[in-house]
């Protein structure tokens, strides 16, 4: 499958089969994907947590809407970030660089997020958003389905898996096998809503006209 196909075909998956089995060496081939997603200042603020036992999944789910795909995914993955990981010795994020780069670099680091806690907490959900979605298409390529989920109680989701004080939940990734097609897609929007050219249209201004979009099957 190559990475286009994936992208199309992936559609987050509703009703898990509860009985399948994701083979250890898939997933860590699916984590590892995660991993290698690209992270700003190659921070890697990304820390997957994989939710294995059964009776913390079946606690998960009662703060989660009672979303069964929390029981029934083969897997579960709830994507955290580690907001503080630019403070924490960054100059490991570098140690394969020659010295003057790695100096660089975290004098960089450091300039971008001192003092910034916007930019700290939007950096850490940026590259754990790019994580997550590494996630999906490499289990899709793999044979899998997906599901990306926030809808949970997120204070909750915290106490349960102990997430230390300065790390964030992004989401939840649920992989296994889809026991029911996905529906059509609802409500593609039109592509003069999302894409623009050279600026987004001024009041009076003309309006780009760019079809990229064939309406995409399912
Ligand atoms: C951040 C995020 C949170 C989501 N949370 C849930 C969720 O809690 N439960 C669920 O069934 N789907 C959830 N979804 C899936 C969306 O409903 C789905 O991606 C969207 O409707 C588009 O459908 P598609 O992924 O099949 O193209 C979430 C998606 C994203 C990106």
């Amino acid at each position: 499958m190559t990475v286009l196909e994936a992208i199309e075909s992936r559609r987050a998956a509703k009703a898990f089969d509860p009985n399948h089995m994701l083979p250890e060496a898939h997933l860590r081939e699916i984590l590892r994907a995660g991993a290698l997603a690209p992270t700003a200042f190659n921070i890697q603020h990304n820390r997957l947590l994989v939710v294995k036992n059964p009776e913390i999944r079946r606690k998960l789910r009662a703060v989660s809407w009672d979303q069964p795909q929390v029981t029934d995914a083969s897997a579960l993955i709830v994507v955290c970030a580690d907001v503080q990981a630019w403070r924490k010795n960054p100059a490991r994020y570098w140690r394969n660089a020659p010295e003057k780069v790695q100096d660089t670099l975290v004098d960089a680091i450091k300039a971008f997020y001192t003092d910034r806690d916007q930019a700290q907490r939007d950096e850490a959900l940026r590259s754990s958003g790019m994580a997550a979605m590494n996630l999906m298409l490499a289990a899709k390529s793999l044979g899998y389905d997906s599901c990306p989920m926030d809808g949970f109680d997120f204070e909750a989701v915290a106490k349960i898996i102990h997430l230390p004080d300065d790390h964030l939940i992004s989401m939840f990734v649920a992989i296994g096998r889809n026991t029911v097609p996905p529906k059509a897609r609802s409500g593609f929007l039109e592509d003069h809503e999302r894409f623009f050219e050279d600026g987004f249209p001024v009041s009076g201004g003309s309006q780009a006209s760019i079809a990229i979009c064939v309406s995409p099957s399912v």
